[in-house]
């Protein structure tokens, strides 16, 4: 089930990024080229991977560091991504919450690294 969702969610990351790209377009206003950068690369791309690989891998998909890796994500980044579209909109206070997104992005990404050193094997 973890896969599946690692797979919708990065098709709604995906449609939500080239919106970003698309209104940058025909507003020609690029303030928030950054969020549609990291809302394509670690919301559509990254997700896109994890899913793949846990169906290529569905042993790995089970462990509780998927789990850890698929909550803490999925937490983090709309966090990041809200904080660092307020950020650079003006509201420079919103910089914690930036780092508050980003530390949960990158502990699930070392469960992620882990679990793929423990569970991927020839
Ligand atoms: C309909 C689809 C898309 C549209 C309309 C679009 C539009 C744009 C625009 C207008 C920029 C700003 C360019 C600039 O000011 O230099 C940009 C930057 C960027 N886009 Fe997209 N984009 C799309 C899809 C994607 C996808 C699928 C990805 C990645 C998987 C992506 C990754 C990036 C990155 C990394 C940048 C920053 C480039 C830089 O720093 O020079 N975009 N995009």
């Amino acid at each position: 089930m973890l896969k599946i969702w690692f797979l919708r969610l990065a098709a709604i990351y995906f449609v939500i990024g080239v919106s970003f790209g698309y209104v940058m377009s025909v507003t020609e206003n690029f303030v928030l080229m950054p969020v549609h950068a990291h809302i394509n690369l670690l919301g559509w791309v990254s997700m896109a991977l994890f899913g793949l690989i846990y169906f290529a891998w569905p042993g790995a998909a089970t462990t509780r560091l998927a789990k850890a890796h698929f909550t803490l994500y999925n937490i983090g980044l709309p966090i990041m991504m809200v904080g660092l579209s307020l950020f650079l909109e003006g509201t420079r206070q919103a910089g914690p919450v930036i780092g508050l997104g980003a530390t949960l992005v990158v502990v699930a990404i070392l469960c992620f690294t882990i679990n793929l050193f423990r569970q991927v094997k020839a």
